[in-house]
């Protein structure tokens, strides 16, 4: 067994390694953009984006609202942001509401206020993401990745799963749209310690998060699929792209991704395409569910992911989590 700081450094190394493959990929992969005709996709549709106050899921938030979509971008509203996002919420037609997902109360909050509007609910994009922050707990005692990443969408997701089976038809199915990650491959479900407790590294933690986001996201459309439910859940990986999501990066590294992250990484709004493509083609209706896309395109992802038991197992062992102790 690892000693503490060894396990730091090897899931650290581990880490790089995995970013700096797909990096490599990325360079020699042609960019997907979103097809010509994507322009006349749209059409009213609700659309509820998390973490669109920057970085990719802005760029989906203002493409959908481009398109015809009434977005509503649930924020943490952090102070830096506050200033901009004001600014943009008097210009834009993009509505930002209090969203914390370190919060299970604002999570429940934001539902209900939602709710009680009464509007119907045809996207739901699961962007919202922390990276390699410093350790530390959500508002309900969780470690900080799970709780944002995954736990508190899988809060939000199952509390608006009613409104998306009401909103969603044949032919025109509703859909949830998890922005996951190729660290992803790196993860591991211990579901004896969801929390990292016993041992601890803030980027194993990111790829534990990423990973249980996948396995939610296919079991919620298996789910769904033999439910008969007019929904269906697919994950995406936007690629290695330039935004702020690397602030917490170790100093040197920091350094080193200023000076690279411009030339080679994605913008965000080439990170949006892949996110947009699975939220709105026409040409994926029926076909995006359960799956895993990358740059366009369906990809394979660890057979973790699609394991029945593991998913059962998670999802129970997140629901009992979110019951007040
Ligand atoms: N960038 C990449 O290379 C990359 C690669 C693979 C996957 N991803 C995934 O893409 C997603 C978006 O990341 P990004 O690159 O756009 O990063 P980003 O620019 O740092 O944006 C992250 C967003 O998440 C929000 N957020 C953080 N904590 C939150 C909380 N407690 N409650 C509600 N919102 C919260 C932030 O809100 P505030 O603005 O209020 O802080 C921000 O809008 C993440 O899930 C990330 O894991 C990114």
């Amino acid at each position: 067994m690892f000693s503490p700081v060894l396990f730091r450094l090897v899931s650290a190394i581990k880490l790089y390694l995995l970013g700096l493959k797909v990096l490599v990929i990325q360079l020699f992969s042609k960019r997907f953009e979103l097809p010509g005709w994507f322009s006349l996709v749209s059409d009213g549709k609700v659309a509820i984006v998390t973490g669109g106050g920057r970085g990719i899921g802005y760029e989906v938030a203002r493409h959908m609202a481009k398109l015809g979509a009434r977005v509503i971008i649930g924020t943490a509203y952090n102070s830096r942001r506050v200033l901009r996002t004001l600014f943009e919420e008097t210009l834009s037609p993009l509505e930002f509401k209090k969203l914390d997902l370190a919060s299970l109360q604002s999570v429940r909050q934001f539902v209900q206020s939602f709710k009680e509007r009464d509007l119907p609910l045809n996207i739901l994009v699961n962007n919202a993401g922390v990276m390699l922050v410093p350790e530390a707990c959500t508002e309900n005692g969780f470690e900080l990745h799970f709780g944002v990443n995954y736990l508190g969408h899988f809060l939000l997701t199952c509390l608006l799963l009613d409104t998306l089976k009401l909103s969603g038809k044949s032919g025109n199915f509703s859909r949830v749209v998890n922005v996951s990650s190729s660290a992803h491959r790196n993860g591991e479900i211990r579901l004896n310690d969801l929390n990292c407790r016993q041992r601890y590294s803030a980027h194993a933690a990111y790829c534990h998060s990423k990973l249980a986001q996948l396995i939610f996201s296919s079991h919620l459309h298996r789910e769904l699929e033999q439910g008969g439910f007019p929904v269906s859940s697919c994950a995406v990986d936007p690629g290695m792209v330039d935004t702020s999501l690397y602030r917490h990066l170790w100093t040197p590294l920091r350094l080193a991704h200023g000076l690279v992250s411009r030339l080679l990484f994605r913008t965000p709004t080439e990170g949006a395409a892949t996110v947009l493509y699975a939220a709105l083609s026409p040409t994926l209706e029926g076909k995006c569910g359960g799956g895993y896309w990358a740059n366009g395109r369906r990809d394979a992802t660890t057979p973790l992911t699609f394991d029945p038991e593991v998913q059962q197992l998670l999802w129970e062992t997140s629901q009992r989590l979110l019951v007040p102790q």
